[in-house]
């Protein structure tokens, strides 16, 4: 396991999106446990690989009750709404508030290839939601509100 540099904002990585994962192997498991000790390093709540210079749909979590891993994420459903402010390991220092459900279900696939499904409320949520943004190329800076 290592920490890996993370990429800040204005690079053009963090504004691609990111390809799904086809291959469930070592690699992906190393790129996975390096993502979890970069997140912790830097005391965040979640990290996308993007973040790490990586254009794969991977994401970790840990809001305080565990970490999460998701490769090929996807929300299936979501409501309510919270607006709470927000940051990002890319963009340090910075944090205003966004807009985002209360409630939502992420279903994808864990290192294994097995599928996972979780559900998150408020900080866990918006989590979710942060991080699959990443995926897609977007900065929670386009959701200020
Ligand atoms: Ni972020």
């Amino acid at each position: 396991m290592a920490i890996r540099n993370i990429v800040l904002e204005g690079e053009p990585i963090l504004y691609k999106k990111c390809r799904e994962v086809e291959n469930f192997d070592d690699r992906l498991g190393i790129l996975i446990d390096d993502m979890i000790d970069t997140m912790k390093n830097s005391r965040g709540v979640g990290l996308a690989a993007p973040q790490v210079g990586i254009l794969k749909r991977v994401l970790v979590i840990d809001v305080g009750d565990g970490v999460i891993e998701l490769v090929n994420p996807e929300i299936v459903e979501s409501s309510g709404e919270q607006i709470e402010e927000e940051g990002c390991l890319s963009c340090p220092g910075f944090y205003a508030k966004t807009l985002r459900p209360m409630f939502v279900t992420v279903k994808g696939k864990n290192r294994h290839g097995e599928e996972v499904k979780y559900t998150g409320k408020a900080l866990k949520a918006r989590a979710f939601c942060h991080e699959i943004d990443h995926l897609d190329g977007i900065l929670f800076k386009s959701r200020i509100v």
